[in-house]
């Protein structure tokens, strides 16, 4: 029976024939468990003898079970391992091509000016788009009554609260927290999403991108704002460009200008000159205002500086002649997929 046995686990293939070995082995009727229950019959002076006996050869069979059990086992793996490796090549599927995503518009326009202002020696700045009615106002030296605080122009969180909070209007507050931050000199760009009360039309969305600049150091003067203006306003637009600045009011600079450049639609074929009065607004700028350093505890007397700030928006529309900003956040996939490398 051993013999037989052991011939058998060694030829075994499967699971299921070990399986029914091993039954036969284990049965209460296999000749081993009837010789252990004939050993009561023999003398006892035999029995240790044939105990042992006994004891050895189902040693020697357990540990031939055990032996083809793991030589059955790697056999039926290594199978299963062949089996599916065929079914993984039979199912492969034709490769597909899978669209990848597009930088938006803004988020280039960004890039591109982020790019060229580092290239001028600006540093990239960012602020919170939560801002404190000091940093947004009061610092900037925008009084308590000016109608731009007024709650139908701002989004307030906590509006009327002593430490009332807002989505920022501009990104002139973060001039503030680089000034209260830094020592100059300062020379920074902020971009950053803003937030206005506005109804959406073609050219306006409640929240929107605007670029800052700001510049403190010894023997800042008019001068270095214009040349600035020209220089970034040509390198986005090209040398055909002309900037001019128009006195205007801010009351956080003085002088205060707005600028404009002469008025140009860019399309696949380059950017023109349309019609009209020639120029276009992009943005306010001035010479930091006295009452604004007093509130940062910048001597005037050391020190000067000037500012500007923009829409990133607007020159992202101007750029690709973009009728409606309205497309702009609205994530419509097939506007996306024709943002891809459009600048
Ligand atoms: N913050 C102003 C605006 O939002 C723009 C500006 C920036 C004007 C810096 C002067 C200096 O319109």
């Amino acid at each position: 029976f051993c013999a037989r046995s052991a011939t058998m686990l060694q030829t075994a293939r499967t699971t299921e024939e070990l399986v029914a070995i091993k039954e036969q082995i284990h049965a209460r009727t296999s000749p081993l468990a009837t010789l252990s229950k004939a050993m009561r019959n023999l003398p006892p002076k035999d029995r240790p003898r044939v105990g042992s006996m006994l004891h050895e050869a189902r040693a020697e069979l357990e540990a031939a079970l055990k032996a083809a059990e793991t030589r059955v086992n790697e056999l039926e793996l290594s199978a299963r391992l062949a089996a599916e490796h065929d079914d993984i090549a039979n199912y492969l599927y034709p490769g597909r091509l899978r669209g990848t995503g597009a930088l938006h518009l803004i988020t280039q326009t960004r890039m591109i000016l982020e790019d060229l202002f580092t290239s001028m020696g600006f540093m990239v700045a960012e602020g919170p788009e939560v801002e404190t009615e000091f940093h947004n106002f009061e610092a900037l030296n925008i009084p308590k009554y000016h109608p731009a605080r007024a709650n139908q122009d701002s989004f307030y969180l906590n509006y009327g609260e002593p430490e009332s909070t807002l989505l920022r209007t501009h990104t002139s507050p973060v001039q503030i927290r680089l000034m209260q931050s830094r020592t100059p000199p300062i020379y920074a760009v902020v971009p950053g999403r803003v937030y206005r009360r506005d109804t959406p039309d073609a050219r306006h969305t409640p929240a929107f991108h605007q670029l800052e600049a700001l510049v403190v150091d010894r023997g800042i003067s008019f001068a270095h704002l214009k040349a600035t203006i020209e220089t970034f306003t040509r390198a986005y637009f090209g040398p055909g460009i002309q900037a001019r600045l128009r006195p205007a009011y801010f009351p956080f600079t003085e002088p205060s200008a707005e600028f404009e450049i002469t008025c140009t639609i860019c399309g696949g074929d380059g950017c023109r000159t349309c019609s009209g009065t020639g120029w276009i607004e992009l943005g306010g700028s001035g010479m930091v205002h006295p009452k604004v350093f007093a509130h940062v505890g910048i001597d005037p007397e050391e020190y000067s500086g000037f500012a500007f700030g923009f829409g990133i928006d607007r020159l992202a529309q101007m750029k690709v002649a973009l009728k409606d900003m309205r497309i702009l956040p609205d994530n419509d996939l097939r506007v996306l997929a024709q943002m891809r490398g459009v600048l």
